[in-house]
Parts: structure tokens; C-alpha cells; sequence
């Protein structure tokens, strides 16, 4: 443990960063302990940490709406070369860096939205995308830059799931007057929030089940492994559709 911070320093620091979303423990400190969730998201790690390599030795990552780094300082400690966490939200970035430094890992925190990954200029051996995408109003745009631009072989993703958990067997196309399958519960559907979801107004779009599974793959995502129940681990593929998204799209989205 890095011994940088006094004791009595730590809980004043973690209160003036706050309030925090992962919590995480930092000198005996709990970052969060009243997170709706639980010990989020250590609790969820556990479901699903042993599809990740324990040694990520010469490994880069980039962990995509990193919030407090918890995800990234994990990534380190499995002994990743370079981790790089970016998130749109420089309050969470603060976070990050002050759990970082206590943890003694070394990580780049960049502010950049997941729309700006271009910036980069990189490929990564492994993209962390987790909980991000159901705070985008542009999903699949989100979903597209990360395959063209950072997305070198692995992505671990995960989004909060709404409806029906079945899959529903898709045709490669559908006549004009076909209406049915638009009331399949496992039909792949996208649940649009208006206006607020358990108090957070950046929540836009629930995705069922299907339309999780269908969304990565027509990114260009193969699903190789789901772990748990929101959590996907995929290989970067070939893209599913046939037409690029517009570059002006991509340059107007914030
Ligand atoms: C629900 S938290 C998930 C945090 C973490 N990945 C996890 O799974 O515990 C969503 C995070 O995404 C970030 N975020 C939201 N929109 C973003 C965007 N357009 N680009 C990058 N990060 C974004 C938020 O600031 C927040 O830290």
C-alpha cells in the first residue's frame, strides 16, 4: 500500500472528492458504503473476473467511462503494461487518480468522452466498456467508434437490461406487412427514457437482452463469453452492417 496519505487525511479527502459512485475501500476507508447496489462494483467483479486473465503482463487497456478507476486499478494489478481510463466527467477522474496513487498503480486518466475516442490514436489489447451505454443517446455510434478506432482484440462490456432475458431467432429479413414481431418480448427493443430512471436523468436507453447481443454483434463484436447476467466478453469481428455511420454524425454527437 502506497503510505502517501495519513489515516486521518484519507477520510477527509474522500469526503471532499465525493459523493462517489464505485465504492472502494482506501486505507480502510469506504468510498461509497451506502451504494444502493452493495459493494458495487467489487460485487459484480467476482461474478465475472475469471474470464479475465490473471496475468495481463505487456497488455494495454482502456477502460471507457472509468468513474473512480476501479476497474483500471484492477486491470493493473493483473499486471496490464499500460492502462489509460478516460471518462467524460472530471469529478470521477479525481477520483480515480487519488484511488490510484493510494493503490501505488500507475494510470493515465484522460477526460475525453467515449465519442472522442479517435483522439487517442491507439489500439487496445483489451477495451472495458461498463455501464456506459445506457447513458448515451447515441448507442451504436458509441459502439461503432470504439470498434474503428481503440477496439484492438477484446472488449468486456456490460449495460444495465430491462425486458424479456429470452432471445428471440431473428430472420435475415421480414416483409413490409410483418407486425408480430414487434410484440415478441424477446424481439431486440431498445426502451427509451424520456425523462428520468431511478433519479438519473442520463439514463436514455434500456436495451433487452436481444437487443444487447444484437447491438454488439452488429458493431462487429463476437460474443465469446457472458459471464453474467449484463456482461459480455467479445472479440473484435467484422462490423455487421454494410454502410459506415456518417463522419458528420460522428463529429456533431457530445
Ligand atoms: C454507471 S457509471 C459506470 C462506471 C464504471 N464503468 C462501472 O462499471 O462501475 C457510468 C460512467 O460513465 C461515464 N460516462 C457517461 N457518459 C460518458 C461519455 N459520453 N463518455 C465517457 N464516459 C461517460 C460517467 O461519468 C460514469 O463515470
Amino acid at each position: 500500500m502506497n503510505t502517501r496519505f495519513r489515516p486521518d487525511e484519507i477520510s477527509q479527502r474522500i469526503a471532499e472528492l465525493g459523493p462517489w459512485f464505485q465504492n472502494m475501500t482506501i486505507g480502510g476507508v469506504e468510498t461509497a458504503p451506502d451504494h444502493f447496489l452493495g459493494d458495487y462494483p467489487n460485487c459484480k467483479w467476482k461474478r465475472f473476473c475469471h474470464v479475465i486473465p490473471h496475468d495481463l503482463s505487456g497488455q494495454t487497456v482502456l477502460d471507457i467511462g472509468c468513474n473512480a478507476g476501479f476497474y483500471s486499478i484492477e486491470m493493473k494489478r493483473r499486471n496490464a503494461r499500460r492502462v489509460v481510463g478516460i471518462d467524460s466527467d472530471p469529478q470521477y477522474l479525481r477520483q480515480a487518480a487519488f484511488a490510484a496513487r493510494h493503490a501505488g498503480v500507475d494510470i493515465e486518466w484522460r477526460q475525453m468522452s467515449v465519442y472522442e475516442v479517435g483522439r487517442l490514436e491507439e489500439k487496445f489489447d483489451l477495451v472495458i466498456f461498463m455501464g456506459v451505454l445506457y447513458h448515451l443517446r447515441y448507442p451504436l455510434l458509441a459502439l461503432d467508434l470504439i470498434h474503428e478506432h481503440v477496439a484492438g482484440d477484446k472488449l468486456l462490456f456490460q449495460c444495465l437490461q430491462r425486458g424479456e432475458n429470452g432471445v428471440a431467432e431473428v430472420a435475415a429479413d421480414y416483409p413490409f406487412g410483418e407486425w408480430d414481431i414487434f410484440d415478441w418480448p424477446d424481439f431486440p427493443k431498445l426502451h427509451f427514457i424520456e425523462h428520468c430512471y431511478s433519479e438519473d436523468p442520463t439514463n436514455w436507453f434500456f436495451p433487452n437482452r436481444a437487443a444487447v447481443e444484437a447491438m454488439l454483434r452488429s458493431s462487429g463484436f463476437q460474443i465469446n463469453a457472458h459471464p453474467e447476467p449484463e456482461v459480455y466478453l467479445c472479440t473484435r469481428g467484422r462490423r455487421g452492417y454494410a454502410v459506415d455511420p456518417p463522419p458528420a454524425i460522428a463529429s456533431q454527437a457530445k
